[in-house]
């Protein structure tokens, strides 16, 4: 079946986030990715397409990616998509949570959305592939670096196993739309991020612990 959706990135908030809707215009749904600072926003850009927010897929529980959500649980009641390992705030705000698992294939509207766990900024933090086009990298992969893995639950091996066992099997044409606007580009490639990126060309383990 050919799919058909629209993806839009747009920034929020003062720390350089960036947030991300999606659209399915034949079933209307529409879903929120780590909203934060601005969750209106979400509503109005899904609304003007016919859209109506239905789910928020988040990629971790960090404050930034997630200070949104009890708005738009408010008002529109929407599932909410979040790794086991992560979940810990968001079980407070909603019962309408759906967990997700590695390699688990989400069929949402008339979409495929991939999970890729990806732990190392926090243990529950997951990319979503979308219809293997798209890939929301969250805090895991940014244009140019990866995320910071000195945080409470962080793991600087996981973030390299997840990079380097994980996303850089990526196709090289699949579309990067990280969490923040840390680049020197809003979205970036896999196959880019594989040659140009610090974190991704490291060697070793030990030599991505030197990257400063
Ligand atoms: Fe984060």
């Amino acid at each position: 079946m050919e799919s058909s959706f629209f993806f839009e990135q747009y920034p929020v908030g003062s720390m350089q986030n960036f947030n991300y809707v999606l659209g399915c215009p034949s079933t209307r749904e529409g879903a929120s990715f780590d909203p934060a600072f601005e969750p209106q926003k979400a509503i109005d850009i899904l609304e003007k397409k016919g859209c109506l927010l239905q789910a928020v897929f988040l990629t971790h529980n960090h404050w930034d990616h997630i200070d949104g959500l009890p708005y738009l649980i408010k008002r529109c009641q929407p599932t909410v998509y979040v790794h086991a390992l992560d979940q810990g705030p968001i079980q407070e705000m909603t019962q309408k949570i759906h967990l997700v698992c590695d390699g688990e294939e989400i069929s949402w509207g008339d979409i495929k959305i991939r999970v890729i766990h990806t732990p190392g900024h926090t243990p529950g933090s997951v990319c979503y592939l979308i219809h293997q086009e798209i890939l929301v990298s969250g805090d895991t992969l940014f244009q140019g670096n990866c995320g910071r893995c000195d945080l409470p639950g962080g793991s600087a091996r996981q973030m390299f196993e997840s990079l380097h066992l994980k996303l850089k099997r990526l196709k090289d044409q699949i579309l990067v739309y990280p969490g923040h606007d840390y680049g020197v580009k809003p979205v970036s490639t896999v196959g880019y991020e594989r040659g140009h990126n610090p974190t991704m060309m490291a060697a070793c383990y030990e030599d991505f612990v030197k990257i400063p």
